[in-house]
């Protein structure tokens, strides 16, 4: 069986949550890969509704091996808070693993982050003050905390030591005292180290063996390509690449063993923080949008931007990811619109028409959406469970998007329920997505 990244499409928050969830029934494992708790993935069982952070959206199927990769940064609060949690609604989370090579975020990069968005002032990311940023920087730096050293007391305060200095300097002008306390941190994060103990794992290990033993490997994105700090809308990206090629360096897998791409897009567009959004609705339609689609963001709370689905973005986004399908979410919050705009080119500064996405920030920062208009529909779609279900219309915009990004929509939200989709062509047989190539030569 097959190894399939889901990744976000546009600025995160597509859906990726609740596909994952869908397809997890049919996988032996599912596998974080970057980002951290600035991710938000609500899953909707039963009416019941679930937000993960961190841990992996399989969560729910008991005993399901759920691993976060050793390319996510870890706020060890936040987890053991996610699994508390979880156990106290009953969840069982004995699957889940966390890789001993993923780094911490520690006090001090959430006060780092925040820090770092009043220097800015005006020009502010919009972070999700989670310490993202300050975490990865760390790590590239090479003064990051890793998992596995919240079980040495020793090697965590010499890490800890060294890591420190620097923060303080840093924060000093915003901060006159920042709690930065060498014991106090170290005492909390081996308490955290042996909370997590038992889930501690040679995680890459884990992986290697779900996919030699043929079984299908979910690998899940969080955020999205145009935050993609290589690809997307730099500065006003995150610290991480979202992008599927992310998911082989982030779980420890080759290339060669992931065989599907799925990108998550909404038939609209959202973006929560700043930076450019070229089909942005800033009136009452981008309001009316924001409402129907409860677009108030997972982990923050904050409202999200709306704007019209953007042809040129998905597309760009379908060759940075190398996307094998599309997953169209939230198409039952375009109901009741008499005509749906889709911007399949941009209009820049002085007039210049731009089909592909442009790589000049400025370019991009002026650059306007320019549409094609197509007819709505009125029916609620909520309940439609088979393409023919759907009105003419809104197949119609389906079809649009798919000839247009060059790549085929498998699957159509409808709702947030687990049960509300549309496969577009015949049932899941994600076993019939295996390799025709043996996955390895023999030993
Ligand atoms: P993620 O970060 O990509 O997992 O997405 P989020 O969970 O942050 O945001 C997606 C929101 O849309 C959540 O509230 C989901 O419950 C909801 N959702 C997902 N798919 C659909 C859909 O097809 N229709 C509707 N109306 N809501 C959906
Ligand atoms: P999921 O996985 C939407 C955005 C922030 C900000 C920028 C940088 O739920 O799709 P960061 O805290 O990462 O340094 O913030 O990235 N951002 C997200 N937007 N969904 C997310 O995750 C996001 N994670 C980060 O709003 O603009
Ligand atoms: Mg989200």
């Amino acid at each position: 069986m097959p190894g399939i990244c889901i990744v976000g499409a546009q600025w995160g928050d597509e859906g990726k949550g609740k596909i994952v969830d869908l397809l997890a029934e049919q996988a032996d494992a599912i596998v974080r890969f970057q980002g951290g708790n600035n991710a938000g993935h609500t899953i909707v069982r039963d009416g019941e509704e679930f937000k993960f952070h961190l841990v992996p959206s399989g969560i729910l199927y008991p005993g399901k091996r759920c691993i976060i990769g050793n390319g996510v940064v870890i706020d060890p609060g936040v987890l053991t808070g996610e699994i508390d949690a979880l156990r106290a609604r009953g969840v069982d989370t004995s699957g889940l693993r966390i890789s001993a090579n993923a780094h911490l975020i520690m006090p001090y990069h959430l006060l780092l982050d925040t820090a770092g968005e009043t220097k800015l002032g005006k020009l502010q990311i919009g972070t999700t003050r989670r310490g993202i940023g300050p975490a990865y920087a760390d790590k590239a730096a090479r003064l990051g905390i890793r998992v596995q050293d919240l079980l040495d007391e020793k090697i965590l305060k010499k890490k800890i030591t060294a890591a420190i200095d620097p923060k303080r300097l840093s924060l000093r002008p915003f901060n006159k005292d920042p709690s930065l306390d060498l014991q106090s941190m170290t005492e909390a994060y081996l308490t955290f180290g042996h909370r997590l103990e038992r889930y501690i794992a040679d995680t890459a290990r884990l992986v290697w063996d779900a996919l030699d033993a043929e079984r299908l490997v979910i690998f899940e994105g969080a955020q999205g390509a145009l935050l993609d700090i290589d690809h997307g809308t730099y500065p006003f990206v995150t610290s991480s690449n979202p992008v599927a090629g992310a998911a082989c360096v982030g779980a420890g897998v080759g290339p060669r063993d992931i065989d599907e791409v799925w990108g998550i897009a909404k038939a609209y567009v959202t973006r929560v923080g700043a930076g450019p959004f070229p089909t942005e609705l800033d009136d009452d339609l981008g309001e009316e949008i924001r409402r129907r689609g409860g677009e108030f963001g997972t982990t923050t709370g904050r409202a999200r931007r709306t704007g019209w689905l953007d042809i040129v973005a998905l597309r760009y986004a379908a060759r940075i990811n190398g996307l094998t399908s599309l997953a169209i979410t939230k198409l039952d919050v375009l109901s009741g619109f008499d005509k749906i705009m889709v911007c399949t080119r941009y209009r820049g500064a002085e007039g210049a028409e731009f089909t592909d996405f442009p790589y000049h920030q400025s370019v991009l920062h002026h650059a306007q959406g320019e549409y094609t208009e197509l007819d709505g529909w009125a029916e609620d779609i909520g309940e439609c469970r088979a393409p023919n279900d759907l009105p003419r219309a809104a197949r119609d915009y389906l079809a649009y998007i798919a000839e247009r990004v060059g790549v085929p929509v498998i699957l159509v939200g409808v709702g947030p329920g687990r049960e509300q989709v549309i496969w577009m062509q015949d049932a899941p047989q994600l076993a019939a997505v295996a390799r025709t190539a043996p996955r390895r030569a023999p030993a």
